[in-house]
């Protein structure tokens, strides 16, 4: 482990909108499905978000704007009061702890399962998953998506907005609109899960037509200065294959360049891959940048924050890092010390819940002191 100079640039405080943020480390979205089975974040929630208050800004898990939309068991949700209700205990907990949150909305498309949400998945086009799907009875097929209707595009579309007003409600200062990773945005975009005919489908500038309506409803329900974007350009997640991901990037900046948008959240971003540079030359608002770790096999010693001070040196204004927050709820203290880190256990797995692998993971005060406890919130 290399020492970090505590005058890395990753340390300097950034204005994001209304925002004051203290340093420019994001924790990324992680799903860790240990919301109860209706969807309601629970306290243990609450407190690992508390733990990790020190990034500059926290970005919720994946949570499902609409009933349709979960993609698995015990995700969270926002389209109830009583998410509503359950979140606010949750931001009630990271304000309390000096820190700063927004909540990734979450669509999953065909990325769900009937076990999961009681309801068959919608998507662009009937193509089921390629894959298996988690449910609560291990691993299940996954079955065909029921094509969306011109009215359910108008009604996601309306779930989002609303998913976003709720999120508002529940204290959080933002919403990042997850196009990323395979999710429904990210099947209009691609080629391989778009097969459509109407405005929707066709073109790259009709492909990311839903993305970019859903983006500027969400501006509209809350104002821009409140909303990321999360893309993964060429990312084959989920079963993705983009197949002209040279235009689709293009046409989705054109199409949400003028909305005044918080940020653009980049995974996985490289200063030396060629599309990466043309978004960040092609954007003129805020960047956030995920490094691409993924050469590394596992999660290098640093966590990614040598790999997060390159983007920053090249252009980004935000680092987004999700592993290394997992594993290290005081990840800004450590990585402005030069401490090592705690590698990633197993048991961080998605569909593990409890409070082990979660909670457990302990701050460089409580390794050097075992008597004192982890930061604790109940109730
Ligand atoms: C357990 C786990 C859950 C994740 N859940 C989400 C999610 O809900 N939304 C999302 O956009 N990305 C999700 N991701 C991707 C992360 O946000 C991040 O992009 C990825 O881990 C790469 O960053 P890293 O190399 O710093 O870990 C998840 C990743 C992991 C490991």
């Amino acid at each position: 482990m290399t020492n970090a100079p505590a005058d890395s640039g990753l340390f300097a405080p950034f204005r994001l909108g209304p925002l004051h943020l203290p340093n420019r480390l994001v924790m990324a979205p992680l799903t860790r499905t240990r919301a109860g089975a209706d969807g309601v974040p629970t306290p243990m929630m609450a407190t690992h978000y508390a733990q990790r208050a020190s990034a500059g800004l926290i970005i919720a898990e994946g949570t499902t704007p609409n009933a349709v939309g979960r993609t698995y068991a015990n995700i969270p949700a926002i389209h109830r009061p009583e998410h509503v209700a359950g979140w606010r205990r949750v931001t009630d907990a990271v304000d309390a702890a000096g820190g700063r949150m927004f909540l990734q909305l979450q669509h999953g498309g065909r990325v769900g399962h009937p076990d999961n949400s009681g309801l068959t998945p919608v998507s662009p086009s009937p193509l089921a998953l390629p894959e298996t799907i988690h449910t609560p009875a291990g691993r299940r097929p996954s079955v065909v998506p029921r094509e969306m209707t011109a009215d359910d595009i108008r009604s996601t579309i309306a779930d989002f907005a609303q998913a976003a007003r709720n999120a508002v409600a529940a204290g959080f200062a933002g919403v990042e609109v997850h196009a990323a990773n395979g999710m429904l945005l990210h099947q209009f975009m691609a080629q391989n899960t778009n097969r459509r005919t109407d405005a929707y489908g066709g073109s790259a500038a009709a492909r990311v037509r839903f993305a970019a309506e859903t983006a500027r409803a969400v501006a509209d329900a809350i104002g821009p200065e409140r909303v990321g974007l999360r893309i993964s350009p060429a990312n084959t997640v989920n079963g993705i294959d983009e197949g002209d991901t040279d235009h689709i990037y293009p046409a989705l900046l054109d199409a949400v360049g003028d909305l005044g948008l918080a940020y653009l959240h980049v995974l996985f971003a490289d200063p030396d891959q060629p599309l990466y540079r043309r978004i960040r030359d092609d954007w003129s608002g805020v960047l956030m940048a995920n490094p691409d770790l993924r050469r590394s096999g596992t999660l290098p010693a640093d966590g990614g924050r040598s790999a997060g001070e390159r983007l920053l040196a090249s252009g980004a204004d935000l680092i987004a890092l999700g592993r290394a927050f997992i594993a290290n709820p005081d990840l800004v203290e450590r990585s402005r010390a030069g401490a090592p880190l705690n590698p990633v256990r197993e048991e961080y797995s998605m569909y593990v819940g409890g409070e082990t692998g979660y909670n457990d993971y302990p701050t460089l005060d409580a390794t050097a002191d075992r008597s004192r406890p982890v930061l604790s919130v109940t109730g």
